[in-house]
């Protein structure tokens, strides 16, 4: 069985087949982030007409590296939301018109299940349940993962997105865009003593504040200016502090409802230093931790495969009606 996996919600275009023997035997990848760099963040109806131009050509690249013709393909996933309407709806009209012309299911998928479910791509010795620190451009969730599609999220930010904190910081530093990436490498550069930002909210409760950092972030280039080791330096101050308010509420999380084992996912589980922070507490806790490989942590249509092959495995039937899958999981 091969599903084929789509997802247009932002600025990638990502195609992959999951194969039930063998997994992911072909995906691809487009980047759009040469086109908004320019403007400094991804411009929605860019990126919608950018996918439209993508799709077809890589779901053919796809199918030539997978050595499949459309025919062997048993069912289509795409990413239903959330993400940018305009993105989003080319991968949903793309995918339900494939799958009228090759007559087979179509099944839509939310993005931060499939974010959330992305380290199974890797590791075959995770299994539920377990706590899932979902860290992406758009979230930045603690979930309760009970088994596959039981969660209950136990904490989210109240304002900015970790990933979108790391952006408009990176962007503040004068670091062109997509910058959290970028904000990371600068900081190997930070001096460590210099700065010390605050760690917003890091003894209250599960939620996530990091709108303030983003301010503490453009004062210090206020005060202190902007050469190169002073943005080296703002950049370790802030990714320190963010990092250990995520370690932190992670481990109170994992105490509280008793997990022993973390998954961190989303285009921020990238970050080197906050996978290091999360060796180190889940190591001091005897508990495990688990991502997905780096190029996976970021928005890919592996992932969206992968889940759209876990539904079609589940019930065959239901899986025409959009309406149980897009309640059920864009709820999340
Ligand atoms: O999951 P993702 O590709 O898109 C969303 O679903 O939002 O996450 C993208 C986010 C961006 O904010 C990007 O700056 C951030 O992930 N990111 C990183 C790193 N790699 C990607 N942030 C910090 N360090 C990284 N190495
Ligand atoms: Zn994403």
């Amino acid at each position: 069985m091969n599903i084929l996996g789509i997802e247009t919600s932002c600025d990638e275009t990502g195609v992959a087949i999951y194969n039930s023997k063998n997994g992911i035997i072909a995906h691809k990848l487009y980047s759009q982030s040469n086109l908004h760099s320019k403007f400094g963040g991804v411009v929605p109806e860019l990126a919608a007409r950018d996918h439209l131009k993508k799709i077809g050509p890589l779901i053919d690249e796809v199918l030539i590296s997978a050595n499949i013709t459309k025919k062997e393909i048993s069912a289509i996933a795409y990413t239903a939301g959330p993400g940018l309407i305009g993105a989003l709806m080319v991968g949903a009209a793309f995918s339900h018109s494939l799958g009228l012309a090759l007559n087979i299911p179509v099944i839509p998928i939310n993005h931060l299940e499939a974010h959330i479910l992305s380290p199974f791509l890797e590791n075959k010795k995770l299994d539920y349940p377990f706590l899932s620190l979902l860290v992406s451009g758009g979230h930045t969730q603690l979930v309760a993962v009970e088994s596959f599609r039981k969660y209950k999220i136990l904490g989210e930010s109240i304002d900015d997105a970790v990933g979108e904190a790391f952006d408009k910081v990176a962007k503040i530093l004068g670091l062109p865009y997509p910058g959290g990436p970028k904000l990371s490498n600068l900081a190997i550069l930070g001096q460590k003593n210099r700065f010390l930002f605050p760690r917003p909210m890091i003894n209250n409760g599960l939620n996530f504040s990091f709108s303030g950092l983003k301010t503490c972030s453009f004062h210090h280039v206020k005060k202190f200016g902007n050469n190169e080791q002073t943005k080296a330096d703002i950049a370790y101050a802030f990714q320190e502090a963010a990092t250990d308010v995520l370690v932190t509420k992670c481990r109170k999380a994992m105490k509280d409802y008793k997990f022993n084992k973390v998954v961190v996912a989303g285009g921020v589980s990238a970050n080197i230093c906050l996978r290091n922070k999360i060796d180190n507490m889940v190591k001091k806790e005897n508990a495990e931790s688990y991502y997905p490989r780096i190029e996976f942590c970021t928005d890919n249509g592996a992932m969206v495969a992968y889940v759209g092959y876990c539904y079609f495995s589940l019930n065959k039937n239901i899986i025409n009606n959009d309406e149980i899958f897009i309640n059920h999981k864009l709820s999340l």
